[in-house]
């Protein structure tokens, strides 16, 4: 199994499509206090990696194992007689976003490009961060809120368990994992607190103005 740079946002499908575990973008600390070491290393080093390990079991020897990751997810969303190699490959896809979605020393004001985007779909970077608060406030259990552009208007989707806007119309810019795993040893059951200190201290805006192109 091979791991790869995702360092560089634009890298992303290169990262993905070996169905390695990607080198995180940052060190295990450098997201603290908002996530913790402790956090990071679970949720990557045991939850990511499980699902790299789940897919590449589940999919050695069939014709899967010759596919991009993103050609695995977009060819089982809808088969659920393969609902196990479509949960983990979208697990995969779906984390390597959310790290790329996080920066050290993240939040703020978002870079020019992006926001007068936000200001004409959202009314302002407040009022972007509070509907995206309130989708991963809103998701019923274990899911992901997502900022997508759609039609050239930016707009807040949410997600259950693995699914995600790759299988849709949509194109995803910025996701926050809302699975309890992210946040339960830092909140507990404080979702909330969770997300605002990510939105406020590590949501990197310069990878969604990077999806935009
Ligand atoms: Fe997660």
């Amino acid at each position: 199994m091979s791991s790869n740079d995702i360092s560089n946002p634009s890298s992303i499908l290169r990262a993905t499509s070996s169905i390695g575990l990607p080198i995180l973008p940052f060190s295990e600390n450098a997201l603290e206090p908002t996530i913790s070491a402790k956090t990071l290393s679970f949720h990557y080093g045991k939850h990511h990696k499980g699902y790299v390990d789940n897919l590449n079991k589940l999919i050695s020897g069939t014709d899967y194992s010759d596919l991009s990751l993103e050609k695995i997810i977009t060819s089982t969303h809808d088969r659920p007689e393969r609902k196990s190699i479509f949960n983990n490959a979208s697990q995969i896809w779906n984390h390597t976003f959310y790290w790329n979605s996080l920066k050290e020393k993240g939040g703020g004001a978002p870079p020019s490009g992006i926001k007068t985007l936000i200001d004409t779909s959202f009314g302002g970077v407040a009022e972007c961060k509070k509907a995206l608060a309130e989708a991963a406030l809103s998701q019923f259990g274990s899911g992901w809120a997502w900022l997508v552009i759609d039609d050239g208007q930016l707009k807040v989707v949410k997600s259950a368990n693995a699914d995600s806007p790759l299988t849709t119309t949509v194109k995803p810019l910025l996701t926050i994992d809302v699975w309890e795993h992210a946040y339960y040893l830092d909140y507990q059951n404080r979702r909330a607190d969770y997300v605002n200190a990510l939105l406020d201290n590590l949501i990197n805006w310069d990878f969604a103005l990077q999806n935009l192109s």
